[in-house]
């Protein structure tokens, strides 16, 4: 059962410069709310209250101001700093002592996931004891992603980095769930030719022991990039959409801590007051 997940909410965000030079990329907005929301939502969804955010050097301080220690939310949030973007399996090394020896997951602070089922695809997720598992979904390009092939019981038996000829459209997304032996595996890992660890040399160690299944985001979900500028436009655009056709929001913490029975209606008025008299408050005082 995991109970502890990782945020990796560092990088340069080089592809959305100037907008990153001041400020992270997961501080700037999708739509009405700072982008590290809609990760940290997805771990709440999947009941998973032990979390621990990694940033770049110096951010710490930023972070606390929006998300301080989770005790809102009814959840523990810790931060550890990266002292440069080494890759995604520096995650394990840093978060080592806070992973301590147990089961864990690993959420891209830049991913956005939404749809039908997630919940319960989550959930299921969250029973792993052994090996490891990611999340696909069907791209038009899967020569930007890492991809992988499975058969029919979602049991992958191939992936590529970026492969210049097709063999599959299902790119792994930045959701990831691990057994216990992920540190270990982690440490063993070198750089690849651009100087980084690899999350797919990770996962091929999996691979190799025929450890490695995957669950399907179908075509009821979304996954989304925000890498880049107009792809975070084009989610924002998305989550606007949706938020103001429907009247619910995507991502609301405190919403989702509530269903979950983490807190009580003092701790929305705790929440309404922290933010301050705007349209996400009134949000808020609609749920109690
Ligand atoms: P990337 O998209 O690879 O990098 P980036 O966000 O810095 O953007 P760019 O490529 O434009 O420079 O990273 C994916 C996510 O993982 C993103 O949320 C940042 C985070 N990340 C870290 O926190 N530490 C790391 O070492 C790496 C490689 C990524």
């Amino acid at each position: 059962m995991i109970k502890k997940a990782i945020i990796l909410s560092g990088g340069k965000g080089t592809r959305m410069s100037p907008l990153t030079k001041a400020i992270n990329k997961q501080l700037l907005p999708i739509y009405d709310k700072p982008l590290i929301f809609y990760p940290l939502s997805i771990l709440m969804l999947a009941k998973i209250k032990d979390i621990l955010i990694i940033v770049n050097k110096g951010e710490v301080k930023q972070y606390k101001k929006i998300l301080p220690d989770g005790k809102n939310l009814g959840i523990k949030i810790s931060y550890k700093e990266q002292s440069y973007p080494k890759g995604l399996p520096d995650a394990f090394l840093i978060g080592e002592k806070f992973i301590d020896n147990k089961e864990v997951a690993l959420i891209l602070g830049d991913n956005f996931f939404y749809g039908q089922n997630l919940t319960s695809m989550l959930l299921r997720s969250t029973k792993l004891k052994k090996g490891a598992k990611v999340i696909l979904h069907k791209v038009v390009k899967p020569e930007l992603f890492g991809v992988a092939k499975t058969n029919n019981n979602g049991k992958i038996n191939q992936i590529k980095e970026k492969p210049k000829k097709f063999f599959s459209d299902l790119a792994i997304t930045g959701l990831y769930f691990f057994d216990k032996n992920v540190v270990g595996y982690a440490k063993k890992l070198k750089p690849s030719r651009r100087k980084e660890l690899e999350i797919t040399d990770l996962l091929k160690i999996y691979l190799k022991k025929k450890q490695l299944s995957s669950e399907l985001l179908g075509r009821g979900g979304a996954w989304l990039d925000t890498g880049s500028i107009d792809h975070f436009y084009k989610t924002s655009a998305f989550v606007s959409a949706i938020e103001n056709r429907q009247g619910f929001k995507i991502a609301c913490l405190e919403e989702i801590a509530l269903k979950n029975r983490w807190i009580t209606s003092k701790n929305i008025k705790n929440a309404m007051k922290f933010y301050g008299k705007c349209e996400y408050s009134d949000y808020l005082k609609k749920l109690i």
